[in-house]
Order: C-alpha cells, then structure tokens, then sequence
C-alpha cells in the first residue's frame, strides 16, 4: 500500500511501484477529469499538479510521488469551478469537444500561480506541450489573459 496526498486527503492506494499516476488517479481514485490521451508525455491531456507544478501523469510512476507531496487534480482545483481560469473558461466558452481542457487548465493555473500577469511569450512556453485537436488555441490564450484579469480584481468586502 502506498499514501497519497490528492486534493487535500491522503488515501491509500495498492498499485504496482510502476503504475502511471494516471491510471491510479483514474481506476483506482475514481478522479476522470484527468485524461489520457498519448500516454507518451506528449499531448498533456493527463496534466496534473505535483505541489503546484505541472507535471504528465501518463509517465510518472506513482512510486515517484510521496505522501508529503500535494497532488492536485482538476477536480481539486476548486470546489465550485471558481479558480480564476474556470471563470475565465466558462466566459469565454473555451471548449470545443473538451477532452484536452482539464489539462489546459492544470497548466494554465500553474503558470497564473508563478506569473500572475504573464506576457503572451510565457503564455505559449507554459502551454506549448498541451496539444488541442480542435484548435482551441486562440480561446485558451484569451482565458488566460482573462483569467489574470479576474484574479487580480480586488476580493468584495
Ligand atoms: S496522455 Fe500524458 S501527455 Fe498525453
Ligand atoms: S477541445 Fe477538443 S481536443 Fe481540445
């Protein structure tokens, strides 16, 4: 048995030391807002946080996390779709089929969390390994910047 900590619990898990965190988050934890869709570390439809970083979940074994490291997945993120880039996403009406957007989303809330305001250059580095087939590029880098916008609104009183 292996802990885990995801969105703020710890759960036990029993999965073989090579299982994809992926596979774990998904069969074992019941948590499919995280997708796979190359298993190759390739596409970032599987992108999860790992304390705050993006990392692939369809490559990183689950023995490579341990339980003092927070995993968040897009079910974590916030409990009522009120993180800055949902906000910004259901605006703007990001998605077309959706499969890719969970992980836009992990990655775009990465890179809010360590440059609040970035500029367009580090908004296509951060989502430049989060591939869309239905060429939702040009809303995922508005949501962005909107997202920012919203984020750095004073909080109501
Ligand atoms: S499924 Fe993990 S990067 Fe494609
Ligand atoms: S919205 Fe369909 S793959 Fe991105």
């Amino acid at each position: 048995m292996q802990k885990l900590n995801v969105n703020g619990r710890v759960v036990e898990v029993d999965a073989e030391p090579d299982t994809p965190l992926l596979w774990v988050l998904r069969d074992t934890l019941g948590l499919t807002g995280t997708k796979f869709g190359c298993g190759a570390a390739l596409c970032g439809a599987c992108t999860v946080h790992v304390d705050g970083e993006p990392v692939r979940s369809c490559v990183l074994p689950v023995s490579a996390v341990t339980d003092t490291q927070r995993i968040t997945t897009i079910e974590g993120l916030s409990s009522d779709r009120s993180h800055p880039v949902q906000q910004a996403w259901l605006e703007i009406d990001v998605p077309q089929c959706g499969y890719c957007q969970s992980g836009q989303i992990m990655s775009a809330a990465a890179l809010l969390a360590r440059s609040p305001q970035p500029t367009d250059a580090e908004i296509d580095a951060a989502l430049a390994g989060n591939l869309c087939r239905c060429g939702t590029y040009q809303r995922i880098r508005a949501g962005i910047r909107r997202a920012a916008e919203i984020a750095a609104r004073p909080a109501k009183s």
